[in-house]
């Protein structure tokens, strides 16, 4: 095993392109490497360690040969390099970056060598305390604190990078936030959302509008009070993030209800493990239909992860098709159902608010269950626009701003 020490620390760092857009600020130095073959150990000099498989430091080489130069994608063929991929060598260049040196691909080819730059490397590293420390963690919700929902001002948003990361981390971590101070007029929800991108179309349109009609396709088109929902459960995939701004809130009613939906699950788990476990594991059919669609899907009413972490919520009262269970899951999918429901309209995972005109709610679909109370249509005009937007592009807005 060749062992070989850092350079001295006032040696000029210089970065090597990894063909990766993102920042990967250098903000720990190798200390000391060593090559063992199917292994690549790096010791920081925080007394850290990362361990690198030579496949995958390989499958990493950022050479023109291996990744696009222009295109920035991987060229390099996992399939069409050696069954076992050795490193016979490592060292640590002068500026602190490793340089790795594997064994001859093909008989008298010359050792591929591939250079990884430290701050991308520490950014990557894969080690249980990087990975831990990297891991995402929803915001847990204390529905009693004034922190929720977190608030935004519009103009920050509209006006500055700064603002706008803000109002895409609340939404990410506390999976809601309250935009205020927009011009109570239709049709700005999409100059927010254009911040973003662009919205998700589904067969209520881009852009819908939430009043009281007098032919309803729709239970929000009415003044009814709506149940904790989750939008567009018949999908195959429902929207990510919702968004429902308020143009004018002037009938008596009509207050917005929100769910902590992981919390009711957790609770759920707590009290009914078996109902609980039906919930992540037993399909269930829903449907919308009018006279332009009709569409269906059945998903568990809970999706957990590998881990068994809760990942999403599909739940919503007046998009449940007729159950096509077997005989026997029936009554106990029933009871579950009637149990998961129970919790979401119990006060300690809900917050209420009224909307004022000019503001917005975001919210993640998957987590945060909607509602409404009713409202008397008589008393006044209630008028909201929603729309949804995929989570692919707010996470990706919110690393464009990390970028730079
Ligand atoms: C909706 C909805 C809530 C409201 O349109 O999906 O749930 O307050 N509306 O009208
Ligand atoms: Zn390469
Ligand atoms: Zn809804």
């Amino acid at each position: 095993m060749a062992t070989v020490s850092a350079v001295a620390d006032d040696e000029r760092i210089g970065r090597i392109d990894m063909r990766d857009l993102a920042v990967y600020p250098m903000d720990h130095r190798i200390a000391a490497v060593s090559c063992g073959g199917d292994r690549v150990t790096v010791d920081w000099d925080d007394g850290r360690q990362s361990r690198f498989h030579a496949v995958w430091l390989r499958d990493n080489c950022a050479c023109p040969a291996c990744r696009h130069p222009q295109a920035l994608e991987r060229s390099f063929l996992l399939v069409d390099a050696p069954e076992v991929i050795r490193a016979t060598a490592a060292r640590v260049l002068p500026g602190g970056h490793l340089e790795v040196e594997f064994e001859s691909e093909a008989p008298g080819e010359p050792p591929h060598r591939s250079r990884f730059d430290a701050g991308w490397l520490r950014r990557h590293c894969y080690s249980d305390w990087a990975r831990a420390e990297r891991a995402w963690r929803p915001r847990p919700w204390d529905t009693g604190s004034r922190s929720i929902p977190p608030t935004v001002d519009y103009r920050a948003v509209m006006n500055s990078d700064t603002g706008l990361a803000e109002w895409l981390t609340a939404m990410r971590d506390w999976g809601v936030v309250l935009l205020r101070g927009a011009p109570a007029v239709p049709g700005e929800i999409q100059r927010i959302a254009g911040r973003v991108g662009p919205m998700r179309p589904t067969n209520f349109g881009t852009v819908y509008d939430v009043v009281s009609l007098p032919n309803p396709n729709a239970s929000a088109y009415t003044p009814i009070g709506l149940e904790p929902h989750t939008d567009l459960a018949n999908w195959r995939r429902p929207p990510d993030y919702q968004l429902l701004f308020c143009v004018a809130n002037e009938a008596v009613g009509g207050d917005s209800i929100l769910v902590d939906g992981y919390g009711a699950a957790e609770a759920l788990r707590e009290s009914d493990p078996d109902g609980f476990r039906l919930l992540a594991t037993q399909p269930i059919d829903f449907r919308f239909h009018d006279d332009g669609c009709d569409i269906r899907d059945r998903a568990p009413t809970i999706e957990v992860d590998a881990e068994g972490q809760v990942v999403s919520i599909r739940f919503n009262n007046w998009l449940r098709a007729a159950l096509d269970l077997p005989e026997s899951v029936m009554e106990p999918t029933y009871r579950a159902l009637r149990g998961f429901w129970k919790l979401l309209r119990d006060p300690r995972f809900q917050i209420r608010l009224k909307l004022e005109p000019g503001e917005m709610l975001a919210f993640d679909n998957a987590r945060v269950l909607h509602g409404r109370a009713p409202f008397d249509p008589s008393t006044g005009h209630r008028h909201l626009q929603g729309g949804y937007l995929d989570r692919d592009l707010v996470l990706s807005r919110l690393r464009l701003i990390e970028r730079g």
